[in-house]
Formats: C-alpha cells, sequence, structure tokens
C-alpha cells in the first residue's frame, strides 16, 4: 500500500460508507427535507474547510481538477504565465498548459521546493501567478513567496497534493495563497483512491470555484438555478460515497501525521550520528514527515549510496522531475494543446529541455528518499519504513543505512 492514509482504512470508513449505501442518495445534491439524505460530500467540505483554517471548500474529483479549478477560479489563462518548480508531479504543469496559459519552470532549492530567489528572475510583465509546490510533504517558504507575489501583484495556488496537514507558522498550508489545491489520492495523507480539494477563503473565488466544478452552479444549489449562473463550469464532482470515506479519513489526519512524525523521529535520530549523511532542509517544522530525504555531498556518494540501498536518487526517480516529463519537452507538444492559443500568438518562445534547470539537477542528484509515510518507488521512496513501522522495523532500516 502506498500510504498513509490507505493504511488506516476500517471501520470508520465502513461505517459512513453504509449509512450512504442505506439511504439511496448516491449524489452530493438531495432532498434537504428528508433525514435520509445523509449529506457526506458537504458535511466533508464544511469540516474540510476547519481543519485547514480556510473559509470554504469544494470537493472535486483529483488533485489535478482542483489545480485545473483553482486555476479557472482565478480567471489565469492564454498568454498568463504562471511560475511553478521543476521539481513536481506533472499535473501541476499540465493544469497550466490546460488553462491555456504558460508554465514558467524554476529552480528548486536545497528543501526541494521552489526557490523563491529563482521565481523572482523568471517574472516578467505577462506572469498572473506562482504556484508553490509543497514536495514531499516539506512546506515551501511562503514568507519569501507572499513577499514576491505582493511586491509584483501575482496570485498564489497553493498545491499541498503532497502535504495535507502540514504547516508553516503556525498556519496550515492551503490558506497562506490566494487559493488552495489537494489531493485525496493513494499516495497521500488520507486517500478516497481518488479525490481533491480546493480551499478558499475568499468568498466571491468560493463562488466560482464551486461553480467550475459543477456547471456554472451556486455553493450548495437546490433546483436548476436558471438565470443564475454566471459561469461556464465542468462537472468535477465526488459522488456521496466518496464523500462519506472522505470524511471518515479526514477525521484520521491528525493522528496519521503524528504517528508519521513520531516514525520520522526515530528514524532520523537512529541515523544521525553518520557525518557523511545530510538532510533536506525543512523549512518549517509543521512539514507532515511522509519521507525522509537524505542529501549528500556530491553525485558520486548519492548514486553509491543509492545502488546499495537498491534505491534510485531522485534524479533518476521518475517522473516527478522535468527532465523525465516527455510530454513537455517537446516544445511542439505543449503549443499543440495550446492550440489556438499557441505561445506564438503571444510572442512567447517558451521551450522545455533537458538540463535547463541546472541546480535542481545538481540537487536532485545529491538526494534520496527514504519512505516514512509514503513508499513510491514513482518518487523514489522504495526503500524505507511505512507509518505501521514498529520500533524494530525501524531499528533494522536504520542498520541498513547506516551500514552503507
Ligand atoms: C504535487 C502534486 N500535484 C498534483 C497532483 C495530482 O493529484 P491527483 O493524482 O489526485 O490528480 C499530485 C498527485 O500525485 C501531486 O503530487
Amino acid at each position: 500500500m502506498p500510504g498513509p492514509g490507505a493504511y488506516f482504512f476500517g471501520e470508520e470508513e465502513r461505517k459512513e460508507l453504509l449509512d450512504v449505501m442505506e439511504t439511496g442518495y448516491l449524489s452530493r445534491y438531495g432532498k434537504e427535507d428528508d433525514p435520509m439524505f445523509k449529506h457526506k460530500v458537504v458535511t466533508f467540505e464544511k469540516e474540510f474547510a476547519k481543519y485547514i483554517g480556510t473559509r470554504n471548500a469544494v470537493a472535486v474529483n483529483g488533485g489535478t481538477g482542483a489545480l485545473i479549478t483553482s486555476l479557472a477560479t482565478l480567471g489565469i489563462g492564454p498568454g498568463d504565465e504562471v511560475i511553478v518548480p521543476g521539481y513536481t508531479f506533472i499535473a501541476s504543469i499540465s493544469s497550466i498548459i490546460y488553462a491555456k496559459a504558460i508554465p514558467i519552470l524554476a529552480e528548486i532549492d536545497e528543501s526541494l521546493n521552489i526557490d523563491p530567489k529563482d521565481i523572482r528572475k523568471k517574472i516578467t510583465k505577462r506572469t498572473k501567478a506562482i504556484m508553490p509546490v509543497h514536495m514531499l510533504g516539506n512546506p515551501c517558504d511562503m514568507d519569501s513567496i507572499m513577499e514576491i507575489a505582493g511586491e509584483f501583484g501575482l496570485y498564489v495556488v497553493e498545491d499541498g497534493c503532497q502535504a495535507l496537514g502540514a504547516t508553516y507558522k503556525g498556519k496550515k498550508l492551503g490558506s497562506i495563497g490566494d487559493i488552495g489545491a489537494f489531493s485525496l489520492n493513494i499516495h497521500k495523507t488520507i486517500t478516497t483512491g481518488d479525490g481533491g480539494v480546493v480551499v478558499t477563503d475568499d468568498d466571491n473565488l468560493y463562488e466560482r470555484a464551486f461553480g467550475f466544478h459543477d456547471q456554472g452552479h451556486k455553493p450548495y444549489r437546490m433546483g436548476l438555478e436558471i438565470g443564475h449562473r454566471s459561469l461556464i463550469g465542468m462537472n468535477l464532482r465526488i459522488n456521496e460515497l466518496t464523500g462519506a470515506v472522505a470524511l471518515a479519513q479526514l477525521r484520521k489526519t491528525d493522528n496519521i501525521i503524528s504517528m508519521l512524525r513520531d516514525k520520522k523521529r526515530k528514524l532520523k535520530n537512529a541515523i544521525s550520528g553518520n557525518k557523511e549523511l545530510g538532510f533536506r532542509k525543512i523549512n518549517d517544522e509543521g512539514e507532515i514527515a511522509t519521507l525522509l530525504t537524505l542529501l549528500f555531498k556530491d553525485n558520486k556518494t548519492a548514486e553509491k549510496f543509492a545502488a546499495e540501498l537498491g534505491t534510485k536518487t531522485l534524479a533518476h526517480s521518475g517522473w516527478h522531475v522535468y527532465n523525465h516529463m516527455e510530454q513537455i519537452l517537446d516544445k511542439k507538444t505543449v503549443t499543440e494543446y495550446q492550440c489556438p492559443f499557441a505561445c506564438e500568438r503571444y510572442g512567447q518562445e517558451v521551450k522545455y529541455y533537458k538540463h535547463m534547470l541546472p541546480r535542481t539537477d545538481k540537487i536532485l542528484g545529491r538526494a534520496i528518499n527514504i519512505s516514512v509515510g509514503v513508499v513510491d518507488p514513482g518518487i523514489g521512496a522504495g526503500f524505507g519504513i511505512t507509518v505501521l513501522s514498529d520500533d524494530k522495523e525501524i531499528e533494522q532500516v536504520a542498520v541498513k543505512i547506516n551500514a552503507v
């Protein structure tokens, strides 16, 4: 199981699901005056917003859907540039492409998150938004990012898909920028198999996000609302079954995170005596501890170390690295998706090519992920522990690392 939420699927999820099964109301909308209608999706949205500390949340079909909704909500479109890190899941980039906007790739720093200094360098008169991605559960340097956004009048879309529950200076991620996106896929803090959430404090943005996710309707629509729909939306809804699981999982989030933190602390302590080993920079202790990232002094040492553990450095770990995103590495492919809004139309010659972010390449070449809660070779975390590992297992993994 990739985890961590998946490890906690149990009686509570079953109970919530049965509740829905017995009523027959499967859609998020139902008869308000019928006590059989259980409002799982709406209840989940309310509890999720409260958990994150925003006024509003909209449940959608996935993290990708949440990002697409966020960009549409902000009105980001043709000709706009959005600055996004070169180390992220493809969805951060593809959501910008499907908004018909231009992803501008930025370097990461040793936190493995977007480097605020490089954001400044990438700003042009067309820049409309910054998309900080809280990679591997670690908060971005949000103070610097919000300062830049304020200075240049940019939107901030937080991609919190890998960091549900993490905090930065006491605030939950997703609540700091204009809008935040989360994923409930199988690799995430909590999971519904697939699912996502958009959060925002701004009621106008909320109304737009809700409308985008459901054919332009107003929040908590009842009836058809003909004559009241202010925008053209899509259908990215989730149903009551997903809402039921989401609700049960959400109520376990803090427990899952505190277990992750406990396991990570034990593993880190057990290998910290080794002078050869460094760690990625953690921007705030509110990180959710899904992964332990080792950072070596050079690529050669990291590669040797990874090979002996039977894993890979992040540079070779797969699809979160822009160098491996063959979908975008050929500019023609990106402009094809943007047709008829090709970059040329706006005089934007934006190219994506291998090794265009040398600092990112260097850092990823020195880094290895050890699993704590997310067990996923696709993110370079095929070796390590799980959220349920006991002290003995943690010790065994530490012994292996120390031996190498
Ligand atoms: C950083 C990031 N953004 C977006 C997504 C997309 O989420 P989903 O798979 O739910 O569409 C993911 C999923 O892995 C992710 O890690």
